[in-house]
């Protein structure tokens, strides 16, 4: 039944508390009631990584998470996520390397890059294809992802 419940996560280091109908998505939440436009709504059923958020520190698409699931989770999204350092090395690899053109895509690549990053600092061509298999760009090409995302992984590996 679609009741309507109140639910409160931390969202990008923030206590957020919101009244919603039970049958909404998460997705919906992020960008009509937070206002984080950032996070985007593609296909709406987990196949282009475009409304990628960390749940609980886990790349996860938003679409795909029913509203109630999110209360007292730990929530991170791009908003968030661009005012760190990581941000600013993966998203200037991106920009180096001519791997943005529209943009639509990019905040679910850039999550989707972080996410295999902190787990691979150092992937092959084949894990960065294998990490950024969840995310579907419709106009770059994925060479100049790759090697952003190889790029990113360099520029980390100097930082430490
Ligand atoms: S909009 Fe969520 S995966 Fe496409
Ligand atoms: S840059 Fe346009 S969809 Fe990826």
């Amino acid at each position: 039944m679609n009741k309507l419940i109140k639910i409160s996560f931390l969202l990008d280091g923030r206590m957020f508390s919101v009244e919603t109908k039970s049958d909404r998505r998460l997705l919906d939440i992020l960008r009509e009631d937070a206002g984080i436009t950032g996070v985007r709504e593609g296909c709406g059923e987990g196949e282009c990584g475009a409304c990628s958020i960390f749940f609980n520190g886990r790349l996860a698409n938003s679409c795909c998470i029913p509203a109630i699931a999110a209360e007292g989770a730990e929530i991170d999204t791009i908003d968030g996520f661009s005012k760190t350092e990581e941000y600013s090395i993966i998203s200037q690899a991106f920009a180096d390397a001519g791997a943005v053109q529209c943009g639509f895509c990019t905040p679910g690549f850039i999550m989707a890059s972080a996410a295999l990053l902190r787990e691979n600092p150092r992937p092959t061509d084949n894990e960065i294809k294998i990490g950024l298999s969840g995310n579907l760009c419709r106009c770059t090409g994925y060479t100049m992802i790759i090697e952003a995302v190889r790029l990113a992984s360099g520029r980390m590996a100097r930082n430490v």
